[in-house]
């Protein structure tokens, strides 16, 4: 009788031990990205662990992954539908093959400017894009801004014909591959870690980044002009599992979600401002020659691009085209 009690005590004991070792073991949350630390995006991932950490104490740890030090381009997206990773926030023009309505972020001179991109994004069609991945096990939780992509080359860009002949870097975009087609340059797909390398090796002579990319990468060493075409968007859509996310305790996934809303605040608050310092960083550093347009240069590259538009418009759909361009004119 004794023994017996013994043996369940012991028995109860341990599977108290295990059930609390369980219930504190924390939901460990990896968020892999492929920029650098000083960057609107490598600035939010840390953010977001650090408010996850301190307000969810023992039940959630994050492990921030940068310069695709854990999954690059082409990998992180089939990493997190494998659960290998549970946040990432690849840049728009990395969605085509899961939503098609998510390339008109890539359209060339859509946007006049950011405040647009935020009204778009927090309008009913950008928030419709969000959502457009979920029968793909895909989430979208929130956009965060890089910003505005300039052109870099080694000889000045001031004009369409100028680009002619000229190999491009671009992101796994059609999108984008058409817009350098447009101007009868040689688009080459290539992915962000290979870039610098790409450029300084010459099997490409040229890209198209926000400066807080061209600057944590040093692109600006190898390329001797940039032109201030802010021709088109560079932005994320921090994306998670929609299984894993589902299967969250709702207590810890609500709280999560807030944290993100309260981390894309501060992320496109301060977007602007990491790519002006970048910027002046990279005038400071003398390597590279900033080209500022005139209107009717700006004006010449915007035509040449232009037939990109009605190219992806029956894959994109004319109404989000056109949700994009209302978002220019309101105020
Ligand atoms: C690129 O490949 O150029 C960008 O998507 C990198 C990034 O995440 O900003």
């Amino acid at each position: 009788m004794f023994k017996l009690t013994a043996k369940a005590l012991a028995c109860a004991l341990s599977l108290s031990i295990a059930g609390l070792a369980q219930a504190q073991s924390p939901i460990v949350i990896k968020f892999s990205h492929v920029v650098a630390e000083n960057t609107p995006k490598g600035q939010g991932a840390l953010m977001f662990k650090r408010l996850a950490e301190e307000r969810l104490g023992n039940k959630v740890r994050v492990e921030v992954y940068p310069n695709s030090s854990l999954f690059g381009d082409g990998k992180e997206m089939e990493a997190l539908l494998l659960g290998d990773v549970q946040l990432i926030a690849p840049s728009l023009a990395k969605f085509e093959h899961y939503s098609k309505g998510i390339q008109v972020f890539d359209l060339p001179f859509l946007f006049d400017n950011m405040d647009a991109v935020d009204r778009f994004q927090k309008g009913e069609a950008g928030q419709k894009l969000l959502r457009s991945m979920e029968d793909k096990n895909i989430t979208g939780l929130a956009y965060w801004h890089n910003g505005l992509k300039q052109l870099s080359a080694n000889k000045p860009l001031r004009e369409p014909k100028d680009a002619r002949g000229l190999k491009f870097r671009v992101q796994a975009s059609n999108v984008l591959d058409e817009q350098f087609k447009a101007l009868r340059a040689n688009p080459r797909k290539m992915s962000f870690a290979e870039v610098y390398q790409g450029l300084q090796t010459g099997v490409v002579n040229g890209a198209e980044n926000p400066y807080s990319n061209i600057y944590s990468q040093k692109m600006h060493e190898v390329q001797k002009y940039i032109t201030e075409s802010d021709h088109g968007l560079l932005d994320y859509m921090v994306i998670t599992n929609t299984q894993f996310w589902n299967g969250l305790p709702a207590d810890v996934r609500n709280e999560l979600q807030a944290i993100l809303d309260e981390v894309t605040v501060e992320v496109n608050k301060q977007a602007d401002d990491l790519n002006e310092e970048a910027k002046q960083a990279i005038l400071k550093a003398g390597t590279t020659e900033i080209i500022t347009l005139t209107a009717e240069q700006r004006a010449k590259w915007r035509e040449a691009m232009q037939p990109v538009w009605k190219k992806f418009e029956g894959e994109i759909g004319a109404d989000v085209i056109e949700a994009a361009q209302a978002a220019n004119a309101a105020q």
